[in-house]
């Protein structure tokens, strides 16, 4: 697609009672800003679950955009949009880790008063989007590969929801303390074997579900992974029968037949 025919879709999940307003001022305020944004107003950001991002994408956006009142101003729990910051920030490193550029997904915080700020947020999101394109563009992978794996995510969105809620969330919530705990050593090291892969685990039985067998060297490729890592997945799931190892060569094995 030349880049003057590319007009990005961003879905816009917006708390009803600052950002969602904040975009309502900017409106009868006459800003300018692209059309690119769908909405979906919310009652509270943290409503907006990683299962919400993903769909999106599955559907054909390019970006997603959560929009929240400021932190400590949420009208709920009052912490609803710290979940929203935890999520967002759980979404980003999933992307990532299944090809997708972190950057197609944006958390705002946006008053009801900011107008203003609500117009240029999404005049920097539509740069943003213009300069990585379509879905699958920056990515350098074709759009049905990636929607594959978001698939994969999705599949596991309700032990994704209970990771977040059990071992994810901070004690003490703000901004910076959500930061330092996903720059900590050791807390990457509990995040990459509780979620990045499990979720590289779920791709290779999907792929191993609609084919029956694979070789290492067959998924590595398709995965961005080397084939010693497919084969540590491989030993893993083989340990917990779910499929049979001959070689490099992964069997599937049905579930009545796994136990
Ligand atoms: Fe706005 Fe919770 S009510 S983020």
């Amino acid at each position: 697609m030349a880049a003057s025919d590319f007009k990005p879709v961003v879905i816009g999940f917006l708390c009803n009672w600052c950002c969602y307003a904040g975009a309502d001022l900017a409106g009868v305020s006459r800003f300018q800003y692209p059309s690119h944004l769908r909405v979906i107003r919310q009652m509270c950001s943290g409503r907006v679950d990683i299962e919400f991002v993903m769909r999106s994408f599955l559907q054909g956006a390019d970006g997603v955009f959560v929009g929240g009142c400021h932190l400590g101003d949420c009208h709920y729990n009052p912490e609803g949009n710290y979940d929203a910051l935890g999520n967002a920030l759980i979404g980003k490193r999933i992307l990532e880790h299944i090809g997708i550029r972190p950057e197609r997904l944006r958390i705002e915080w946006v008053s009801a008063g900011e107008g203003t700020r609500f117009a240029e947020t999404q005049n920097e999101i539509h740069a943003t989007m213009m300069a990585l394109g379509p879905l699958g563009e920056a990515e350098g992978q074709p759009v049905a590969a990636l929607r594959e794996a978001v698939q994969a995510v999705i599949n596991m969105v309700p032990y994704l929801k209970l990771v977040e809620r059990e071992r994810f969330r901070l004690p003490h919530r703000s901004e910076e303390n959500y930061h330092k705990l996903h720059a900590d050593p050791e807390f990457n090291a509990i995040f990459t074997s509780m979620v990045l892969d499990k979720i590289t685990q779920s791709r290779i039985m999907g792929r191993l579900r609609a084919e029956e067998s694979l070789q290492a060297e067959d998924l590595a490729t398709g995965l961005q992974l080397t084939p010693a890592e497919v084969m540590r997945h491989f030993d893993i799931l083989a340990e917990r029968g779910m499929l049979r190892l001959d070689g490099r060569l992964a069997r599937h094995l049905p579930i009545a037949t796994a136990a």
